[in-house]
C-alpha cells in the first residue's frame, strides 16, 4: 500500500474529488509526494487536536518551525475537539493538494473517509501521536512509548504510597495497606487511554490481587474511569463525587491514578476543595500526571502533585519531520516499532520516543537544569 502510493505520483486533488484518482496524471495542484519537488514546492498538512492542552501548542509550534525552518510550507489547522471540525480541515488539506498529512486526531476512528480521501489523492498520512484506527490508509505512526508510560505512571504512584523505593523496588518498610486509590483513564476514542491504562493496570494488578491497593468505588473499568475528551472538569466533578460517595465516612484515599496533568489538577482542586491537603506532606492523596505542563512542575516544586510523565514534544515533532521527509523522498521512514500498533486493520509502522518519569526529586534535573523551563517559569506556573 505504502509503495504503490508513493509511486502513483500525480494523481490530482481534483481528480480525487471526482473519484477518478486512481487513473493518475500530471497537474497542478496535485496532492501526494513528489520526490524531485523541492521543499519549498512541497505543504505538509498538518491536523491537531487542541489548543486547550498545553502540549498540543508545543507540538504545532515544534512542528510549523521544524519544517518552515527545512523550506516546506505548512498547512496546520487546530479543531478545538470538534471532530467535524477536524474532518473539514482535513477534506481542505487533500483538497488543496498537500503532500504529506500529519494528523494528531481527537478521535482516532473517526478519520476515515478523510483518510479514504488522501489514499485516492495519493497523499501519504503520518498519525502523529495518536494512531488511525479502523483504516489501511495509515502508512506511519511517530509516539512516545504509550504502554510504558501506564507502567510509569503505576509505578510513580506507588512510589508515591512508599510502596516501592526509589529504584521502583518493592520498598522494605512499605505500608502493608489495604490503601485506598482511585483510578482515572483519558478519553475513550484515543488509542493512547487504552494503552497508558493497560500499563497501569497490569502494574497495579499484583497489588490489587495481594489486597495492598483497595478502590473502594469498585470503578476498576476503563469505561467506569474514563474522562471524555479528556476534560479537566469532568475530571474534577468524578472526582468530586467519589469523595461524597465513597469517602464520606472517615474512609482515607490515599492516592489517584491520573492519566494527564489538567486531568491532575482538576482532581486536586476537588481534593483541597474537600479540605485535604493541600500539600502530600499535609494528607494530600497521591495524584500522578502526564505531560509535564509547566502549571504541574510547580505544583510538584511545591509538594501538591506527585509526579508527571515528561515526553519531549521536540523529539516527536524532529521525528514526524523526518518521517515525512523520508516519504516524500520515496523512502521507507526509519522505524523501532513494526508490531505494536496494530490499529485494527493493519499493523502500523512506529518509531516510538522515549519517556521520563518527573518527581520532586528530579524535575530540577530534568526540566530545568535541562533548559526546559526557566526557574521563573516554574516560579510561577505559567510559561
Ligand atoms: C497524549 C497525551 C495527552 C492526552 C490529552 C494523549 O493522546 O498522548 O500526551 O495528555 O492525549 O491531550
Amino acid at each position: 500500500m505504502y509503495n504503490r502510493r508513493i509511486f502513483m505520483l500525480g494523481a490530482t486533488a481534483t481528480a480525487a474529488a471526482l473519484g477518478l484518482a486512481a487513473c493518475g496524471g500530471e497537474g497542478a495542484g496535485s496532492g501526494g509526494p513528489d520526490t524531485d519537488a523541492a521543499p519549498s514546492e512541497q505543504t505538509v498538512g498538518v491536523a491537531m487536536p487542541t489548543q486547550t492542552y498545553e502540549r498540543w501548542v508545543a507540538d504545532g509550534n515544534n512542528i510549523k518551525k521544524g519544517l518552515e525552518d527545512k523550506g516546506f510550507k505548512v498547512d496546520m489547522q487546530y479543531a478545538e475537539d470538534d471532530i467535524p471540525t477536524q474532518q473539514q480541515q482535513i477534506d481542505q488539506m487533500v483538497n488543496s493538494g498537500v503532500s504529506v498529512l500529519l494528523i494528531a486526531s481527537i478521535d482516532g476512528a473517526s478519520l476515515s473517509s478523510q483518510l479514504d480521501a488522501a489514499a485516492a489523492a495519493n497523499i501519504p498520512v503520518i498519525a502523529y501521536d495518536r494512531l488511525l484506527t479502523d483504516n489501511e490508509n495509515v502508512d506511519f505512526y511517530v509516539t512516545f512509548d504509550n504502554y510504558k508510560v501506564g507502567v510509569n505512571q503505576a509505578n510513580a504512584l506507588m512510589f508515591g504510597l512508599g510502596l516501592l523505593d526509589e529504584e521502583f523496588k518493592p520498598a522494605g518498610d512499605a505500608p502493608k495497606g489495604p490503601l485506598n486509590v482511585e483510578l482515572f483513564a483519558g478519553s475513550l476514542d484515543d488509542n493512547n487511554a487504552h494503552l497508558f491504562w493497560q500499563g497501569a493496570i497490569d502494574t497495579l494488578q499484583p497489588y490489587f490481587d495481594d489486597g495492598t491497593l483497595v478502590v473502594l468505588s469498585k470503578q476498576i473499568d476503563i469505561e467506569q474511569a474514563a474522562t471524555q475528551r479528556w476534560e479537566q472538569e469532568t475530571a474534577q466533578k468524578r472526582m468530586e463525587n467519589l469523595l461524597t460517595t465513597h469517602y464520606n465516612g472517615g474512609e482515607e484515599l490515599a492516592g489517584v491514578l491520573s492519566p494527564a496533568d489538567p486531568l491532575s489538577r482538576g482532581i486536586i482542586n476537588a481534593l483541597q476543595n474537600a479540605g485535604l491537603g493541600p500539600t502530600i506532606e499535609e494528607g494530600l492523596p497521591v495524584v500522578t500526571g502526564q505531560d509535564a505542563e509547566i502549571a504541574s512542575i510547580k505544583l510538584i516544586a511545591d509538594g501538591v502533585q506527585s509526579s508527571t510523565i515528561f515526553k519531549d514534544t521536540r523529539t516527536l515533532a524532529d521525528q514526524a519531520i523526518l518521517s515525512a521527509e523520508s516519504i516524500l523522498k520515496g523512502e521507507e521512514p526509519e522505524a523501532n516499532d513494526t508490531e505494536t500498533y496494530d490499529n485494527g486493520v493493519k499493523v502500523v509502522p512506529s518509531y516510538l520516543l522515549p519517556i521520563q518519569m518527573v518527581l520532586e526529586s528530579n524535575y530540577q534535573e530534568i526540566m530545568v537544569d535541562s533548559g526546559y523551563y526557566t526557574p521563573e517559569q516554574v516560579e510561577s506556573g505559567q510559561l
